[in-house]
């Protein structure tokens, strides 16, 4: 019923590794969850194949006329990236036509739609965010990032005004935050006063518990470590705020 991309411009923001876990907390509540990774790195793939079946056709499929049929939809299902996607960025932007069409049939037979996006803006991103009702961006707080965040919500709020008024910003997600570093709360100073409504107010810290979860197949809260334990309420109180944002808009 709800698709929700995970996208921002930058590269090593978190966006896979946030996108599996969305995907994850969201299974846990019963819901019939489909990751698709549009991202030719394919983390998020490697992740999810030692917990989730992945269905028979792959991410460049999506960009086709496809003819599918999901009788049994599994808790978590995945599309995974393959090395056609890079290849999708040089066809017609006409694809997203059926791009599109495939994903309102996907959404028919999922809860969420979980899309992980590449950081280039080329028709997978733009794919993405036309055919998407909800986007949250993660986001790192190095000095020097405001100029691409500013970039990134002109993107997200540029294609909402014309080509997707069902778009919903759920936020920006800071991630890799180092509560140490004065840049970095000096970079969320500025954010906090410039747009405090677009700012998700639950960071994530920069822990190492949290790719270890993930070549484990893992999320981070079911790692049994202590130093796990923090990034796991963390990664909740975020996803909370989540639930209780689309829940509100569901119901409107
Ligand atoms: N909060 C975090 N703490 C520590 N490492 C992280 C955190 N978030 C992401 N990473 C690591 O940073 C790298 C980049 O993250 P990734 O999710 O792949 O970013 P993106 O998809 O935006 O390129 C990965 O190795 C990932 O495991
Ligand atoms: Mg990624």
């Amino acid at each position: 019923m709800s698709t929700i991309a995970i996208s921002n411009q930058k590269g090593g923001v978190g966006k896979s590794t946030i996108a599996v876990h969305l995907a994850l907390h969201l299974s846990e509540q019963n819901k019939k969850v489909l990751f698709i990774d549009l991202d030719p790195q394919a983390n998020a793939t490697k992740t999810l194949k030692k917990i989730a079946t992945p269905l028979n056709f792959f991410a460049s499929d999506l960009f086709k006329k496809l003819d599918f049929k999901i009788d049994n939809p599994e808790i978590i299902n995945v599309i995974e990236a393959d090395s056609l996607m890079a290849d999708v960025e040089r066809y017609d932007s006409n694809v997203l036509v059926d791009f599109k069409e495939n994903i309102k049939k996907l959404n028919e037979i999922y809860d969420y739609c979980i899309i992980d996006t590449p950081p280039t803006l080329g028709l997978r991103m733009t794919g993405a965010l036309i055919t998407s009702n909800y986007v949250l961006s993660p986001i790192e707080l190095e000095e020097y990032s405001i100029d691409g965040i500013k970039k990134m919500l002109q993107t997200i709020f540029g294609v909402k005004e014309k080509w997707n008024p069902n778009l919903n910003f759920l936020g920006m997600l800071p991630n890799r935050f180092n509560p140490r570093s004065t840049a970095q709360k000096e970079t969320l100073k500025t954010l906090i006063e410039n747009y405090s409504h677009l700012l998700i107010p639950a960071p994530i810290g920069i822990r190492s518990s949290i790719p270890e979860s993930l070549s484990l197949g893992l999320p981070v809260w079911n790692l049994k470590k202590t130093a796990a334990r923090v990034a796991g309420q963390e990664f909740k109180k975020a996803f909370k705020i989540l639930d209780t944002t689309m829940k509100e808009n569901n119901n409107v």
